[in-house]
């Protein structure tokens, strides 16, 4: 279940592509453990980014040990090709690139028809009035604060005027998607992206690199607006 807009306090999505590849069930294990939100999935072609992660096959085999809500971002080309399976696998909801399909309104709303929430992701060099046409048909906007590919990148501080953008925008057409940032996430970043109106924040490396996960994840929800 989505929550209803505006969330009181960050909802944390720990992305799994910064865990030990030889053990993803370990990784999984760690981010239910810590108390996170969401579980953030990666999934990369090597066309649309330049690197290689998994398919569904990992969603569906996660999905037998973990009941978290899995929030499926796929960086991939012609997304429309692998959306079902996605779905069949068990995400809980599938984002796509903007970049990556000409008919975005048409795939959002497959998605919504497979029951799953829909979401589309910009990056950096993307602006929010590509957007336009599509807000009344998503239910998240994940805005990477980095260019997608890689975890434990630098967030580009330009991108979070898309969020202030999209939020300011949210308010005066009274639509309720949820507002997420994706890359170079940390207690250092996560107040700002806060204060620009991100709802749900996707971290990986930092997640991963901290000693104490638990209270990672409450140091990032706590940021007061
Ligand atoms: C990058 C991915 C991000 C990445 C975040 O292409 O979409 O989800 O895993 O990793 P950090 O938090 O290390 O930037
Ligand atoms: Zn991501």
């Amino acid at each position: 279940m989505l929550p209803s807009f505006p969330v009181p306090s960050a909802l944390v999505a720990p992305s799994i592509l910064s865990a030990d590849f030889s053990s993803f069930a370990e990784g999984a294990a760690e981010i239910a453990a810590s108390g996170a939100d969401w579980l953030h999935l990666d999934v990369m072609d090597g066309h649309f980014v330049p690197n290689l992660t998994f398919g569904p096959k990992l969603v569906r085999d996660l999905r037998q040990k973990c009941s978290l809500y899995f929030d499926v971002h796929l960086m991939i080309e012609k997304p429309a090709r692998l959306a079902a399976e996605f779905a069949s696998a068990g995400a809980d909801s599938i984002t796509f690139h903007y970049e990556a399909e000409l008919h975005s309104q048409r795939l959002l709303g497959s998605i919504r028809e497979m029951g799953k929430h829909a979401g589309i992701s910009i990056v950096p060099s993307t602006p929010v009035s590509m957007l336009e046409f599509l807000l009344p048909y998503l239910d998240q906007v994940l805005v990477m604060t980095v260019n997608p590919g890689f975890g434990g990148q630098e967030l580009i501080p330009e991108c979070l005027d898309k969020v202030k953008c999209l939020a300011q925008i949210r308010r005066e057409k009274g639509f309720s998607f949820l507002i997420s940032v994706d890359g170079g996430i940390n207690e250092k970043t996560a107040l700002p992206a806060r204060q620009a109106g991100a709802d749900v924040l996707v971290s990986g490396s930092s997640f991963f690199s901290s000693k104490d996960k638990a209270a990672y994840i409450r140091s990032l929800r706590a940021g007061v607006l």
